[in-house]
Protein backbone atom coordinates (compact mmCIF):
# COMPACT_ATOMS: atom_id res chain seq x y z
CA UNK A 1 0.00 0.00 0.00
CA UNK A 2 1.46 2.84 -0.87
CA UNK A 3 1.75 6.52 2.05
CA UNK A 4 -0.56 8.85 2.18
CA UNK A 5 1.30 11.99 -0.51
CA UNK A 6 2.00 15.15 1.62
CA UNK A 7 0.32 17.19 -1.14
CA UNK A 8 -2.92 15.49 -2.09
CA UNK A 9 -3.72 16.39 -5.78
CA UNK A 10 -7.81 16.12 -6.67
CA UNK A 11 -9.05 16.00 -10.42
CA UNK A 12 -12.58 17.22 -11.10
CA UNK A 13 -13.77 15.66 -14.06
CA UNK A 14 -17.22 16.58 -16.12
CA UNK A 15 -18.33 18.32 -19.01
CA UNK A 16 -19.07 21.39 -17.50
CA UNK A 17 -21.65 22.41 -20.53
CA UNK A 18 -21.89 24.87 -18.70
CA UNK A 19 -20.73 25.14 -14.98
CA UNK A 20 -23.98 25.07 -12.85
CA UNK A 21 -24.10 26.10 -9.06
CA UNK A 22 -24.23 22.59 -8.03
CA UNK A 23 -20.66 22.41 -9.88
CA UNK A 24 -19.02 25.27 -8.09
CA UNK A 25 -20.39 24.15 -5.07
CA UNK A 26 -18.92 20.99 -5.16
CA UNK A 27 -15.87 23.01 -6.21
CA UNK A 28 -16.11 25.34 -3.08
CA UNK A 29 -16.23 22.14 -0.81
CA UNK A 30 -13.18 20.54 -2.50
CA UNK A 31 -11.28 22.91 -2.51
CA UNK A 32 -11.05 22.58 1.20
CA UNK A 33 -10.52 19.07 1.81
CA UNK A 34 -7.66 19.02 -1.06
CA UNK A 35 -4.55 20.42 -1.38
CA UNK A 36 -5.12 21.30 -5.09
CA UNK A 37 -8.19 20.76 -7.15
CA UNK A 38 -7.65 20.70 -11.08
CA UNK A 39 -11.35 20.85 -12.84
CA UNK A 40 -10.99 19.43 -15.75
CA UNK A 41 -13.38 19.51 -19.18
CA UNK A 42 -13.16 16.67 -21.35
CA UNK A 43 -12.44 17.23 -24.63
CA UNK A 44 -13.46 14.17 -26.68
CA UNK A 45 -16.81 14.76 -25.48
CA UNK A 46 -19.30 11.83 -27.57
CA UNK A 47 -22.47 14.75 -26.66
CA UNK A 48 -22.74 18.44 -28.68
CA UNK A 49 -21.74 20.87 -26.46
CA UNK A 50 -23.50 23.90 -26.73
CA UNK A 51 -20.35 25.69 -25.84
CA UNK A 52 -16.32 25.16 -26.86
CA UNK A 53 -13.85 23.48 -24.68
CA UNK A 54 -11.87 26.96 -24.81
CA UNK A 55 -15.31 28.98 -24.07
CA UNK A 56 -15.97 26.45 -21.26
CA UNK A 57 -12.73 26.92 -19.23
CA UNK A 58 -12.95 30.54 -19.66
CA UNK A 59 -16.20 30.61 -17.83
CA UNK A 60 -14.88 27.92 -15.82
CA UNK A 61 -11.52 30.20 -14.89
CA UNK A 62 -13.70 33.42 -14.80
CA UNK A 63 -16.07 31.55 -11.53
CA UNK A 64 -12.99 30.03 -9.95
CA UNK A 65 -10.08 32.68 -10.03
CA UNK A 66 -10.76 33.31 -6.55
CA UNK A 67 -9.67 29.90 -5.03
CA UNK A 68 -6.14 29.50 -5.35
CA UNK A 69 -5.44 26.26 -4.93
CA UNK A 70 -7.91 24.99 -8.16
CA UNK A 71 -6.93 25.45 -11.63
CA UNK A 72 -8.59 24.74 -15.03
CA UNK A 73 -7.70 22.36 -17.36
CA UNK A 74 -8.86 19.86 -20.31
CA UNK A 75 -7.89 16.53 -21.41
CA UNK A 76 -8.13 14.02 -23.93
CA UNK A 77 -8.48 10.16 -23.73
CA UNK A 78 -8.93 7.90 -20.15
CA UNK A 79 -9.78 9.83 -17.13
CA UNK A 80 -6.92 8.28 -15.38
CA UNK A 81 -3.98 9.00 -17.34
CA UNK A 82 -5.15 12.55 -17.20
CA UNK A 83 -4.84 12.16 -13.35
CA UNK A 84 -1.71 10.34 -13.54
CA UNK A 85 -0.07 13.25 -15.75
CA UNK A 86 -0.75 15.64 -13.44
CA UNK A 87 0.24 14.13 -9.81
CA UNK A 88 -3.63 13.64 -8.93
CA UNK A 89 -4.38 10.67 -6.55
CA UNK A 90 -8.14 11.40 -6.03
CA UNK A 91 -10.86 11.79 -9.09
CA UNK A 92 -13.87 14.26 -7.09
CA UNK A 93 -17.33 13.55 -8.50
CA UNK A 94 -20.73 14.37 -6.58
CA UNK A 95 -23.47 12.54 -6.62
CA UNK A 96 -27.19 14.53 -6.89
CA UNK A 97 -29.07 11.41 -6.48
CA UNK A 98 -29.90 7.54 -6.33
CA UNK A 99 -30.21 7.67 -10.58
CA UNK A 100 -26.43 9.17 -10.51
CA UNK A 101 -25.18 6.25 -8.56
CA UNK A 102 -25.17 3.56 -11.21
CA UNK A 103 -23.46 5.23 -13.93
CA UNK A 104 -20.76 6.66 -11.07
CA UNK A 105 -20.32 3.30 -9.64
CA UNK A 106 -19.59 1.98 -13.09
CA UNK A 107 -17.04 4.34 -13.85
CA UNK A 108 -15.26 4.09 -10.47
CA UNK A 109 -14.65 0.15 -10.75
CA UNK A 110 -13.28 0.86 -14.11
CA UNK A 111 -10.93 3.57 -12.98
CA UNK A 112 -10.17 1.65 -9.91
CA UNK A 113 -9.37 -1.50 -12.73
CA UNK A 114 -7.28 0.91 -15.00
CA UNK A 115 -5.10 2.53 -12.24
CA UNK A 116 -5.80 1.51 -8.44
CA UNK A 117 -3.79 3.46 -7.07
CA UNK A 118 -6.04 6.36 -8.17
CA UNK A 119 -8.91 7.09 -5.79
CA UNK A 120 -12.31 8.08 -6.49
CA UNK A 121 -14.08 9.95 -3.82
CA UNK A 122 -18.06 11.20 -4.05
CA UNK A 123 -19.39 14.18 -2.21
CA UNK A 124 -23.38 14.27 -2.10
CA UNK A 125 -24.30 17.38 -4.08
CA UNK A 126 -25.64 20.06 -1.61
CA UNK A 127 -29.73 19.56 -1.67
CA UNK A 128 -29.95 22.82 -2.75
CA UNK A 129 -28.66 21.71 -5.85
CA UNK A 130 -29.29 18.37 -6.02
CA UNK A 131 -31.85 18.75 -9.15
CA UNK A 132 -29.64 20.97 -11.42
CA UNK A 133 -28.08 19.60 -14.29
CA UNK A 134 -25.97 21.79 -17.36
CA UNK A 135 -28.78 20.13 -19.34
CA UNK A 136 -31.94 21.23 -17.64
CA UNK A 137 -30.09 24.65 -17.01
CA UNK A 138 -29.96 25.12 -20.89
CA UNK A 139 -33.69 23.10 -22.00
CA UNK A 140 -35.03 25.62 -19.06
CA UNK A 141 -33.08 28.77 -20.54
CA UNK A 142 -33.62 28.53 -24.09
CA UNK A 143 -37.70 27.80 -23.70
CA UNK A 144 -37.36 30.92 -21.90
CA UNK A 145 -37.53 29.81 -18.27
CA UNK A 146 -35.71 31.46 -15.24
CA UNK A 147 -32.21 29.85 -14.32
CA UNK A 148 -31.48 33.05 -11.82
CA UNK A 149 -29.54 31.37 -9.04
CA UNK A 150 -28.87 27.92 -10.93
CA UNK A 151 -25.79 29.32 -12.77
CA UNK A 152 -23.69 31.59 -11.99
CA UNK A 153 -24.43 35.13 -13.45
CA UNK A 154 -21.87 35.36 -15.65
CA UNK A 155 -22.39 32.18 -17.46
CA UNK A 156 -26.16 33.63 -17.30
CA UNK A 157 -24.90 36.54 -19.10
CA UNK A 158 -22.72 34.04 -21.51
CA UNK A 159 -25.97 32.36 -22.16
CA UNK A 160 -27.93 35.25 -23.07
CA UNK A 161 -25.34 36.37 -25.62
CA UNK A 162 -25.62 32.79 -27.10
CA UNK A 163 -29.41 32.88 -27.18
CA UNK A 164 -29.54 37.32 -28.73
CA UNK A 165 -26.57 35.32 -31.58
CA UNK A 166 -29.11 32.66 -32.47
CA UNK A 167 -32.01 34.69 -32.73
CA UNK A 168 -30.62 37.31 -34.67
CA UNK A 169 -29.08 34.60 -36.99
CA UNK A 170 -32.88 33.40 -37.86
O1 LIG B 1 -19.92 14.99 -15.67
P1 LIG B 1 -19.87 14.18 -16.93
O2 LIG B 1 -20.10 15.02 -18.13
O3 LIG B 1 -20.80 13.01 -16.84
O4 LIG B 1 -18.37 13.62 -17.03
C1 LIG B 1 -18.07 12.38 -17.55
C2 LIG B 1 -16.54 12.13 -17.53
C3 LIG B 1 -15.80 13.22 -18.26
C4 LIG B 1 -16.06 12.07 -16.09
C5 LIG B 1 -16.31 10.75 -18.19
O5 LIG B 1 -16.98 10.70 -19.39
C6 LIG B 1 -14.84 10.42 -18.42
O6 LIG B 1 -14.08 10.28 -17.49
N1 LIG B 1 -14.44 10.31 -19.69
C7 LIG B 1 -13.07 10.05 -20.08
C8 LIG B 1 -12.94 8.68 -20.72
C9 LIG B 1 -12.56 7.61 -19.71
O7 LIG B 1 -11.63 7.75 -18.95
N2 LIG B 1 -13.31 6.48 -19.73
C10 LIG B 1 -13.06 5.33 -18.90
C11 LIG B 1 -13.61 5.45 -17.50
S1 LIG B 1 -15.33 5.31 -17.43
Amino acid sequence: MSQKPSHVIAIYPGSFDPITNGHLDLIQRGSRIFDRLIVSILRNDDKEPLFTVEERMEMLREVLCVYPNVRVDCFDGLLVDHASAQQATVLLRGIRAISDYEYELQMALMNRRLRPEIETVFMMANEAYSFISSRLVKQVFFLGGNITGLVPPSVEARLTTRLSKRDSAK
